[in-house]
């Protein structure tokens, strides 16, 4: 069997519900996983929850809960929220689920035996926040700890460490060599400086019970859970070893599937993350696969952090956008294309309800809408539904365009795909001002002068679908039944001009998206 493409996203805490910033990361990942798709690839896209540590434990006590149901309640929503974003994951992990735990168990054995670990005592300060051990370095100049590490304590304690020393300096020629493993440029510069600039700590990889019981026992000392880290950077293995993925199975001996009738899923081709978390996946995780003997995946992808109105998005003041609200009120695509197309992968961005309205008006109302409205109407009027002789006036820029599209899906660039697609429709918006359709149809003598314009532009319509559908597929899917296509424009190959037949009836227009009052 050959290898899927298989791409991830990060696995959300579930101390809270969803917001913007998840549903942005796992709309990057599902555009990706439908275009490739699309382009004909198998594809594996994961996501899930991370449902171990500290922070969960807290905020289910908080809430007089056992942490267990705690996490069976809230994962409902979250699946929910998934299929809200219409999401095409193929599977969704939860880090309490025996699969994921097995596999974590045995990855530490497998660590273990091969002499990565050692215990000591570790005396020094302690995020409970970020559940992380803190450093001389990370004191501020009056010896305090900035505020986002949260309640800093003393502490000492016996633990299990990673020895790290002998990783350093392959990772950082992993790094060097591989240019496209860390992406964008800047964040791979990012982990070179820090690579380059101070020698990496030993990794705890346990936490007491007596202090943390929400965790994964440590299979080989039972006063141990797992850090949460640890356990859940593992989730990217421990799903493909639950379909039978044979690397991950003869790496770790885990048991799956029967022999023959495994996925192919590892290496991961995209992690798609946060910059917030990118040392956990950028140094941690590669060097947990290493010692495990697999194969490293074979990007880092790393989006920026959303704001709203200028301000950090905090449940505290307020300041938050619901998804699930928006969704509501402007449909799943208009939400898709706002946060793809507003923000690039990569930089911070910044939500406006002003902004998100601007761009539903003019660019999905004014722009993709109309078009396809004004074409299939016309069609309708001037020839009562009926596709008229092929005509490939239009074909060169729309070729040039599907190339285009192509290219930059293949290296995830998802706004600039989205310009390119928005500069076919204002080409062929131009086209009908140019021709003039409406004149045309008055005049008898301009028969087949209006029935090669309706031609172009019937069929610039199936392809814009086609394009688009990875980032909008409920409204690509309308366009293709407005069009009277049967199934849907999930097949890039369909995008070739002049596979629209002539003597096709196309079904009836109606406004993909209703212009809102304002408000
Ligand atoms: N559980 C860890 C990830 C483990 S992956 C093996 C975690 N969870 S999280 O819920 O805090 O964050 C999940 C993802 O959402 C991260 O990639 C994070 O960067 C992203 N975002 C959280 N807030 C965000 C914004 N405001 N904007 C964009 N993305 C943000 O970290």
């Amino acid at each position: 069997m050959s290898k899927a493409f298989y791409i991830t996203t990060a696995i959300d805490y579930v101390n809270g519900q969803p917001h913007l910033g998840h549903a942005y990361e796992k709309i990057i990942a599902d555009v990706i996983a439908r275009a490739r798709r699309s382009l004909g690839q198998d594809v594996f896209f994961l996501t899930g929850l991370d449902e171990h540590g500290q922070k969960v434990q807290q905020t289910a006590l908080a809430q007089n809960k056992n942490p267990k149901a705690y996490c069976d309640e809230l994962a409902a929503d979250w699946m929910a929220f998934a299929r809200k974003l219409g999401l095409t994951n193929n599977d969704f992990v939860r880090t309490t689920e025996g699969r994921h735990q097995s596999v974590v168990q045995t990855c530490l054995e497998r660590a273990r035996a091969a002499g990565h670990f050692y215990k000591r005592t570790y005396t020094g300060f302690y995020s409970l926040k970020e559940e992380t051990f803190l450093t001389a370095k990370d004191r501020l100049p009056d010896g305090t700890f900035d505020p986002s590490w949260g309640e800093v304590i003393e502490l000492k304690e016996e633990d299990y460490f990673f020895r790290l020393g002998e990783h350093q300096q392959w990772l950082m020629d992993y790094i060097s060599q591989n240019p496209h493993f860390i992406m964008p440029e800047y964040r791979r510069n990012e982990v070179l400086g820090l690579l380059k600039s101070s020698v990496l700590e030993d990794l705890c990889i346990s936490r007491p019970v007596s202090r943390l019981s929400w965790g994964i026992p440590i299979p080989f000392d039972p006063e141990y859970v797992t850090y949460v880290w640890f356990d859940a950077l593992v989730n990217y293995i421990s799903i493909p070893a639950a379909h039978g993925d044979r690397t991950v199975r003869a790496a770790i001996g885990a048991n799956g599937a029967a022999p023959g009738s495994g996925a192919a899923l590892w290496p991961a081709d995209v992690h798609v993350i946060g910059k917030d978390i990118l040392k956990f996946h950028a140094v941690y995780w590669p060097i947990m696969l290493k010692a495990l003997g697999l194969p490293l995946p074979k990007q880092i992808l790393v989006h920026g952090w959303w704001q709203k109105d200028g301000q950090r998005m905090s449940k505290t003041t307020g300041n938050v956008v619901d998804p699930i609200a928006v969704i509501d009120e402007w449909g799943v695509d208009a939400f898709r294309y706002y946060v793809l197309r507003e923000l690039d992968i990569g930089p911070d961005g910044n939500w406006t309800d002003d902004g998100f309205r601007a761009r539903y008006s003019a660019e999905l109302a004014k722009g993709l809408g109309n078009f396809i409205n004004r074409s299939l109407t016309m069609l309708k009027r001037y020839r009562n539904g009926v596709v008229p002789a092929k005509s490939d006036e239009l074909s060169d820029q729309t070729t040039k365009t599907v190339e285009e599209v192509r290219a930059l899906l293949e290296n995830s660039q998802l706004q600039a795909a989205l310009v390119a697609i928005q500069a076919l429709i204002t080409r062929a918006d131009q086209y009908i001002e140019k021709s003039a359709p409406f004149k045309l149809a008055k005049d008898p003598a301009q028969a087949k002068r209006l029935d090669e314009v309706l031609y172009n532009l019937a069929e610039t319509c199936r392809v814009v679908a086609i394009l688009y559908h990875p980032f909008l597929p409920d409204t690509t899917g309308r366009i293709y039944e407005q069009l009277g296509l049967a199934g849907k424009p999930d097949r890039f190959s369909e995008a070739a001009w002049g596979k629209m037949e002539p003597g096709h009836q196309i079904g009836n227009p109606a406004p993909l998206f209703p212009l809102k009052e304002e408000k």
